[in-house]
């Protein structure tokens, strides 16, 4: 069982409000004044740099977060999560993505019985499909082999493949992976339009199999398939992922097709179960192996680092600082990598579907704030859109910088001004600029006196806003499952502190009760007067128009 404490009740959080009252965190001040801060507040391992000294931080806060770390059982929890006891109460689950990517002889018990010969069972199974399909010896209905593959899920069975299979586009296979999640029927309709049902296949990846909008694009799916082949065809052309069986076999999926997970693998977790699936075509089994095998290093890190220097434990513990102590809204995520793009999206699933809670572990309303916005977009674009408030607004947003030494594309200079990019915005974002320096560079700009007076607000940067950098060697598979896996331990360990059940989701189930209410309304021929008139007003609207 987990701990449960309300963090403010602890001592350390009663030092940290007296901490933040009585200093101004100054990070001029602070590098002034402490040239090893660079070395005090950085952890440097193999293969990344994880410099979190552009925070507004002291060696006393450093301290203090730590101790608040100890004083919630951060150590005890940890343990409860990877020897698989239930901590996700409220569902009665124990949590136990980790076990996935543990390739080591550690036996891991759920009720009794040891979880690691199925997940190799698993394993095994994805990586023969994967290299039949892959070296083209599975064939279609008609003979052909497999060009495309068309993955349908929505939430963790969409979000962990979409963004790993865009992480990883260096590493591709000859197939073509894509993704259908919205029930908006344009996804499924404009996907199909450039596929070849004879050599199309179809991956439906749902945890529960009852998710409206996979069930409506598995059914658009079939219906685009059986239009050129028939019944018994399917069994060549669809899989499933899921841990539903008895619904998959309703769907007309063959058993030998499912490819099965468990309970204790939450939905926003699910990318190194049978949910990577399309991971494993998309890029090859070794490279999918090499991912969990990188989330894995993650993984005894964070059991075995002293907290000083366990990155996924620091990242947590500056969150909080930030969303407890200065009230930040937003967490900003950037990272300087286009093959990140989805990163940002992936981590509003796993962060805020979380900790975006305020129930607390003793089922009672919290009194402080929990998770946090998260949001980003890759560098250098956001920097031509939003920076802008992040720089000169009036919000603090605390940032993570993330980029590679090494890219596998040397397109002359680009990964150099990527980088100093990268650089110039993390020192612009700490040390910003004064009234004096805005001063000095109009007047060597040769701006009149008048000039200079009527300019000299807009040009000052306030700086102080605090980022982390992760500077990462390479992207490669078994990295980017080390990052994966410091974000889903940072979004662990914060829900810890908080007080939380971060493995729950119950938030979203009243907006999929409700839309099944309302699709019964909108397709029957009555007006509709049940819901108030906002509601009733757009349904009306919505039928008058359609019907004409
Ligand atoms: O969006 C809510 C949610 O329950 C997520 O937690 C989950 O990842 C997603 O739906 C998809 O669920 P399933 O894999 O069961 O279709």
């Amino acid at each position: 069982m987990l701990p449960k404490i309300n963090p403010t009740r602890t001592k350390a959080w009663q030092e940290l409000n007296a901490h933040f009252a009585q200093n101004d965190f100054e990070l001029r001040t602070l590098f002034q004044y402490n040239p090893e801060r660079f070395n005090q507040f950085s952890v440097r391992r193999e293969n990344y740099l994880f410099d979190f000294s552009k925070n507004l931080i002291d060696g006393r806060t450093f301290e203090l977060l730590q101790n608040l770390a100890e004083e919630c059982k951060l150590k005890e929890a940890i343990s409860a999560m990877f020897s698989g006891e239930k901590i996700n109460e409220t569902e009665g689950r124990a949590v136990l993505h980790t076990a996935l990517r543990d390739f080591t002889d550690k036996e891991i018990l759920v009720d009794g019985e040891n979880i690691k010969p199925k997940i190799r069972k698993v394993l095994d199974q994805m990586k023969g499909f994967s290299e039949r399909v892959i070296s083209g010896s599975h064939k279609g209905f008609t003979g052909k082999e497999i060009t495309d593959v068309v993955n349908i899920g929505i939430g963790g069975s969409d979000l962990g493949p979409v963004m790993v299979v865009s992480a990883l586009k260096h590493f591709k296979t000859r197939l073509n992976v894509h993704f259908v999640s919205n029930v908006d029927g344009n996804h499924i309709a404009e996907t199909l339009k450039t596929l070849n049902p004879e050599t199309t296949l179809f991956i439906i990846a749902s945890k529960t199999f009852t998710t409206q909008e996979t069930m409506t694009n598995a059914e658009s799916a079939k219906s685009w398939f059986l239009k050129s082949a028939k019944q018994e065809d399917v069994a060549k052309h669809f899989v499933a992922l899921s841990t539903n069986i008895q619904s998959v076999k309703a769907f007309g999926i063959a058993e030998e097709n499912i490819f099965e997970f468990w309970d204790w693998v939450g939905g926003r977790y699910s990318l190194w179960s049978a949910i990577g699936l399309s991971i494993s075509l998309a890029v090859g089994f070794n490279n999918f192996e090499n991912l969990l095998k990188g989330a894995h290093e993650t993984d005894v890190h964070f059991q075995a680092a002293d907290f000083k220097e366990n990155v996924p434990v620091l990242m947590a513990l500056l969150g909080i600082w930030y969303r407890n102590f200065f009230s930040a809204g937003t967490y900003a995520i950037l990272p300087y990598s286009q093959y990140l793009d989805r990163f940002p999206a992936y981590l509003q699933q796993g962060d805020m579907e979380s900790n975006g809670k305020c129930v607390d572990r003793n089922g009672e309303f919290v009194e402080y704030e929990t998770g946090p916005i998260i949001w980003g977009e890759p560098g250098t674009n956001g920097q031509h859109a939003f920076y802008q408030l992040i720089h000169q607004g009036t919000e603090l947003i605390p940032a993570d910088f993330i980029a590679y030494v090494k890219s596998p594309n040397q397109v002359s200079d680009h990964q150099e001004k990527l980088l100093a990019n990268f650089f110039a915005q993390t020192e612009a974002l700490a040390f910003g600029k004064t009234e004096e320096e805005a001063r000095a560079e109009l007047i060597e700009s040769s701006k009149s006196e008048e000039e200079v007076k009527r300019l000299l607000n807009f040009k000052i940067f306030h700086g102080n806003t605090p980022t982390n950098s992760l500077l990462i060697n390479e992207l490669t598979p078994f990295s980017l499952g080390q990052l994966i896996a410091l974000y889903e331990h940072k979004i662990f360990v914060q829900g810890i502190i908080w007080n939380v059940f971060s493995f729950d989701q119950f938030g979203v189930e009243l907006g999929k009760v409700l839309a099944g209410k309302i699709l019964k309304e909108i397709e029957s021929g009555e007006t509709v007067t049940s819901h108030d008139s906002s509601t009733n007003g757009l349904m009306n609207y919505f039928k008058e128009k359609k019907s004409i």
